[in-house]
């Protein structure tokens, strides 16, 4: 069965995935496509409803992104967001001018009246806060269009023909700062479109196994598991779909954080699959002994990561397929929407290049991290690794500052993994994105007992982010650090000094190296 399908045409605004992710959370299935689509593509996409996102520039300026006016003779639906709004005013004979006094050009939240009778706003209340951003303004809506919202400073924050099912909202109602702006969403797919809900993990689940079967045949599938929330769940997928042809090879390069390997073992280790555990810590070891500059660390992890599973493949021989855990973002920021984004393994270094093997497969390249974390729940994977935070390839190397000893990586294991315990003990393990502990190369001097020691510094991180592109520092209570710092302290031997990293990204990046 197919999936009826939403397309997001993407006018270079910032949320163009927030509002992907929106649909599909109304249990329609969605793409984003970039406006530079060829009408063609688009109709032969056959899509039941098509959103124009935002977008940085201004529809009368020369090279503002416009698109193929024909879009509107496709008889689908159409909701223009913010720039789409204006574009669909501007393409359909409305003026769209720039907002020539300041009350007219609105930011942020702003209180909004609606017409309930539009039924982008059925069954909703009469007025709500939305979240504007957006400096010009429809001087003249196009015929056939009436107003549905309206703000205090600005007549036409919503406009609709209904007759031919086009809806254009100034505002952004995929940002939860905008009151019911995901039930417009709906009313738009349920109430416009005719969407039906058929975009469930539960049956995505059944659909990706029954064209991986096909696709596989009885060929030989080979996968790298990191352990990552994606790399588990394809791997969990695979082995559902074609297990005993399924290889697993997951490297353990001695830098995972406490029971981690053992952990993945467990998981994997009982499955209907080839599941192979590299135990190659003491190869990276080697390799890194001696090592402190950063760069260097990454590069050796990377490559060794490489060569580790080059030899285990080679003794697989010729595989069929390799598994990647693209996922659908990866797709997006190519920018095509179709280009193969070749994920490294296990985010660290490239693909091998010289492992036998016939295609890839990309079993999770339309699923955001969060439909991909709930596939993981519908192959009944542990929560834990569901909702693991990202964890970097070059994994607790680039944690111990300095170069890296066998000891030092023990000590940061335990000291990390009391760090974690109390965080979850607190309660704060989903509102802090990332946390870990990283063992500096300083040395100070304390006292404990009646005697001097000499030991090292632990520096602990936490950081809010959605993006992981900027990020601010945790505010976590000082009562829950303080348990972790007297239960580090007290715990591990060689840290006497506890201190909690307080900058955000920019300008420090939320790893030390
Ligand atoms: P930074 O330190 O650049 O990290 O602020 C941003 C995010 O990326 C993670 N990170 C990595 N992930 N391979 C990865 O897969 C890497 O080499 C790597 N380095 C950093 C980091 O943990 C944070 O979530």
């Amino acid at each position: 069965m197919k999936n009826q399908k939403v397309i997001v045409l993407d006018f270079g605004g910032q949320y163009n995935q927030l509002i992907a992710r929106r649909v599909r959370e109304c249990n329609v299935y969605c793409e984003v496509l970039p406006y530079t689509t060829p009408i063609e593509k688009l109709k032969a996409e056959n899509p039941i409803g098509i959103i124009f996102t935002g977008g940085p520039g201004s529809v009368y300026l020369e090279n503002a992104p416009h698109y193929d006016p024909a879009i509107f003779e496709m008889g689908v639906p159409i909701l223009g967001i913010c720039y789409g709004c204006q574009l669909m005013a501007h393409t359909l004979g409305g003026q769209v001018t720039e907002a020539q006094d300041d009350s007219a050009r609105e930011y942020g939240k702003t209180l909004t009246y609606y017409d309930t009778d539009c039924k982008l706003f059925k069954g909703l209340p009469a007025e709500g806060i939305s979240w504007m951003s957006h400096g010009d303004y429809m001087a003249k809506v196009p015929d056939g269009f009436k107003l549905t919202a309206h703000s205090d400073a600005c007549p036409n924050v919503a406009i609709a023909d209904e007759a031919r099912g086009f809806y254009g909202v100034q505002y952004h109602p995929e940002v939860n700062h905008t009151e019911n702006g995901i039930k417009m969403i709906r009313n738009f797919l349920y109430e416009v479109c005719g969407a039906v809900g058929d975009w469930t993990m539960g049956d995505y689940l059944k659909t990706a196994i029954n064209q991986i079967r096909e696709k596989v045949g009885d060929g030989k599938v080979l996968l790298a598991l990191s352990g990552g929330v994606d790399s588990s769940v394809a791997a969990a997928l695979l082995a559902r779909a074609v297990g005993p042809q399924l290889t697993c090879i997951f490297v353990d390069h001695g830098l995972l954080r406490k029971n981690e390997g053992d952990e993945v073992e467990s998981i994997f280790g009982n499955m209907d699959i080839n599941f192979v555990r590299v135990n190659a810590e003491q190869r990276f070891l080697d390799k890194l002994a001696g090592v402190s500059e950063p760069e260097r660390k990454r590069k050796i992890i990377g490559e060794e990561f490489i060569r580790v599973f080059e030899d285990e493949a080679k003794k697989i021989g010729k595989v069929d397929y390799l598994v990647q855990g693209t996922i659908y973002p990866d797709v997006i920021e190519s920018g095509t929407g179709d280009a193969a984004v070749i994920k490294s393994h296990h985010n660290v270094g490239g693909l091998p290049d010289y492992v036998d093997f016939k295609e890839i497969i990309e079993p999770l390249r339309l699923l955001f991290k969060d439909e991909v974390r709930q596939l993981g729940r519908e192959l009944q994977l542990p929560e834990y690794l569901v909702m693991r935070q990202p964890f970097p390839g070059p994994g607790l190397a680039i944690r111990v500052i300095g170069e890296i000893t066998k000891e030092k990586l023990d000590i940061l294991r335990d000291a990390d993994y009391i760090f974690r315990d109390e965080i979850s003990k607190a309660g704060l393990e989903y509102s802090i994105n990332q946390y870990f502990a990283v063992l500096t190369n300083m040395r100070s001097v304390g006292v404990m007992g009646d005697g001097r020691t000499y030991d090292y510094t632990l520096a602990l991180r936490g950081v809010t982010t959605t993006d992981f592109m900027t990020a601010d520092w945790a505010r976590i209570p000082y009562e829950v650090l303080d348990k972790i710092s007297v239960r580090i302290v007290n715990e591990v031997r060689s840290i006497n000094r506890i201190v909690y990293d307080i900058t955000s990204k920019p300008p420090a990046t939320i790893e030390f190296e």
